[in-house]
């Protein structure tokens, strides 16, 4: 199969091209190896892919739209995935404009150009903070209410509208997928549990914002199965959560980390605007219809997180 991901030198990306590679299929990417963090660690992914295969890497900025349907008119796909985005909540509180451009602008310049070129399946990378604040879980696709809390997740919103416009303009099949908090080795680095492990790792003290929050934390791989298991979808427009379905208290994060690096220093700090309070996905759906089984426990999954950490910063 000939897949193309978007934003595949980030970190969910490069982990699916990793996994796709593996399972021999002819893996492209585009990704302007954006600096919202190190350009150098993209660069890294990108080794990492490298080592399971050969991957067509294209590297340009989606936002420009000609540039974005002339990709497309020189080559053919089976399944697209967009993945590139300018991610994280805080951030987007300062620079709101930025996300109506990479995560709305850019989604209509990849689902305008898939409809025009007869792609025969997208898939699009959303988000559990489409769901806004709620207190009451586990949520079900049908309940995002548009209510979100940050820009960020407003772009996720708006750009979910946008797929199912465009699925309906040109008729191809339509994944949407909310991940739930994403964790594991190669983890994103502005992302909380990453971020503590740097921190513990050098000795440095960690801030906790509110320890009563939970999340859905969802390990990598389980985040890889549910993306390719979407790949043989029945259904012509679908919209699927893709969560660990066992939401985990910070509280229980900090004693767990506290297990591995018992001098943690941690700041304790107040709940930031923009954050939800608590995500908890209910996965039924894509365990049904996709046969979706996340399958590393959240304590194997911060153990294989913690390792892969101290060798990345040679410890
Ligand atoms: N990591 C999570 O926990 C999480 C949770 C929910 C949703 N998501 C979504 O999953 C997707 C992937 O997230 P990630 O954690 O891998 O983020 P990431 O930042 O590691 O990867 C995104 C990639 O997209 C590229 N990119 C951004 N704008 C681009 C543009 N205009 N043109 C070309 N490339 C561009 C970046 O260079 C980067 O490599 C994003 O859409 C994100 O919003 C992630």
């Amino acid at each position: 199969m000939k897949v193309l991901i978007t934003g595949g030198a980030g970190f969910i990306g490069s982990s699916l091209a990793k996994t796709l590679l593996k399972a021999g299929h002819d893996v492209s990417l585009i990704d302007h190896f954006s600096s919202y963090y190190h350009v150098e660690r993209k660069v890294e992914h990108l080794e990492e892919i490298k080592k399971n295969g050969p991957i067509s890497v294209h590297r340009f900025d989606l936002l420009d739209a000609d540039q974005t349907l002339a990709h497309f008119k020189a080559y053919t796909y089976d399944k697209v995935i967009h993945l590139a985005a300018l991610p994280g909540v805080q951030y987007s509180l300062k620079n709101p404009l930025d996300y109506i451009d990479q995560d709305i602008k850019v989604v209509v310049n990849v689902l305008s150009a898939a409809g025009e070129t007869g792609i025969p399946h997208v898939l699009f990378g959303s988000s559990s903070s489409v769901y806004g604040s709620r207190e009451e879980g586990p949520v079900k696709e049908e309940q995002a209410s548009g209510k979100v809390k940050s820009p960020y997740a407003a772009a996720k919103a708006g750009a979910e509208s946008f797929c199912h416009a465009y699925q309906s303009l040109y008729g191809f099949k339509l994944t949407i997928l909310r991940f739930f908090t994403v964790y594991g080795p190669w983890g994103r680095p502005d992302m909380a549990i990453p971020l503590f492990i740097e921190k513990l790792i050098k000795g440095e003290e960690i801030t906790v914002y509110d320890r009563e929050q939970s999340r859905d934390f969802t390990y990598i791989d389980d985040i890889i199965q549910g993306i390719t298991l979407a790949f043989k979808q029945d259904g012509l427009s679908e919209v699927y959560n893709l969560g660990s379905g066992s939401p985990v208290h910070l509280t229980e994060l900090i004693q767990l980390l506290t297990q591995y690096f018992p001098s943690a220093k941690v700041r304790e700090d107040t709940f930031r605007r923009g954050d939800v309070r608590h995500t908890w996905g209910d996965i039924s759906k894509a365990r049904n219809e996709l046969g979706y089984s996340p399958e590393v426990t959240f304590e194997e999954g911060i153990r294989r997180t913690i390792e892969w950490a101290k060798s990345y910063h040679e410890l």
